[in-house]
């Protein structure tokens, strides 16, 4: 659960994020109940929290942006009433986000002008290339066929018993592993398109961790780091793929597999290679948050859009759909 304040679209006043990892790490994943619930108790404080932090009160607020997906409904659902309530209260303009548009408004927070540009989504849920232009929606390049990357962090760490969230825990063991140890596919890397694959990938981990059978601090560790040296080598080879297609000389990498430092260094090396520039939000703006959100909305606000209090919440929605938006939703 998250709130923030944002003004003009640019500068966070405040940005809390009440994350839930305690509540979901007994189950080494997320429990969507326990996310519903966890949402319910803690929605009001942490809106509560951002005001304070922004040193404002709920007057002064001239527009309210909420995630409408996708995502867990549950959960969705808490954020959107409070924000109806808020906005109807208030008697101020509510707007839906979707989830991606607003991780790759992280990045355009701290930049100028980036547009065009090929933004490159990783999450736990996610694993896409977009084209993103001035105007016109973004238009998906391609996109994983199975698993999204921060989805396999995550199972790789709990094959090889290490704490969720996965993502993290994965790229600290890799730390004092070596890359090179176990020769992990590439999957689809020798084809030409833009999509990609990650359940192989994560299998022959789950073979690799059976054929050692008890597995030695050194053992996890080389997995560790062998994984992520291959997931980091697909992610940066479509990425610069991408570029090369389209023409584009600007990459936006957003979402919490962002954070991975190794990926980070790789997007550096590449881009100084092939002449264009990585651009990466900060730390704390990759993973999940609401400042990327507030960024993104006030960006639809000043275009004039204003969703009704019809408002729904979506599981599964395209990025360039916004059933929100249309008539028959207000
Ligand atoms: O964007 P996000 O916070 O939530 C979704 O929209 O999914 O991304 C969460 C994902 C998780 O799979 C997590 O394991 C991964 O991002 N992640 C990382 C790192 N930090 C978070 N993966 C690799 N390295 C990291 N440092
Ligand atoms: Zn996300």
């Amino acid at each position: 659960m998250a709130a923030a304040v944002v003004r003009d679209g640019r500068e966070i006043l405040a940005s809390v994020v009440h994350g839930q990892a305690e509540v979901h790490e007994p189950y080494g994943g997320v429990v969507p109940e326990l996310a519903s619930r966890d949402h319910v108790q803690n929605v009001s404080g942490v809106v509560a929290g951002a005001l304070s932090e922004a040193g404002i009160e709920a007057a002064d607020l001239d527009g309210i942006a909420v995630t409408v997906g996708p995502g867990l409904v549950g959960s969705l659902l808490v954020g959107l009433s409070f924000g109806k309530a808020m906005a109807y209260r208030l008697g101020i303009p509510l707007v839906g986000v979707h989830h991606l548009v607003g991780h790759l408004a992280s990045v355009e927070l701290s930049a100028d002008s980036l547009r065009p540009y090929v933004g490159l989504v990783i999450s736990g849920g996610h694993t896409a290339l977009y084209r993103i232009d001035d105007e016109s929606p973004p238009e998906l390049l391609g996109e994983t066929r199975d698993d999204a990357v921060g989805e396999a962090f995550d199972k790789v760490a709990k094959l090889l018993g290490l704490p969720y969230p996965g993502g993290p825990s994965v790229a600290k063991a890799a730390e004092s592993g070596r890359a090179d140890a176990i020769d992990f596919p590439r999957p689809l890397a020798k084809r030409g398109g833009l999509d990609f694959s990650f359940s192989g990938l994560k299998t022959a981990v789950a073979l690799e961790v059976e054929r050692r059978g008890a597995l030695s601090d050194g053992d996890v560790a080389d997995i560790a780091a062998s994984f992520q040296a291959a997931a980091v080598d697909v992610l940066v080879q479509r990425a610069r793929r991408a570029l090369r297609q389209t023409g584009l000389r600007r990459l936006a990498v957003v979402g919490g597999v962002a954070a991975n430092r190794s990926l980070r260094n790789a997007l550096e090396r590449a881009g100084g290679e092939d002449g264009f520039e990585p651009r990466l939000p900060p730390l704390a703006l990759c993973t999940d948050n609401a400042a990327m959100i507030a960024a993104a909305g006030s960006v639809l606000l000043g275009r004039g859009e204003r969703h009704g209090l019809a408002l729904n919440a979506f599981s599964r929605v395209a990025i360039d759909a916004a059933p929100w938006a249309e008539p028959a939703a207000r």
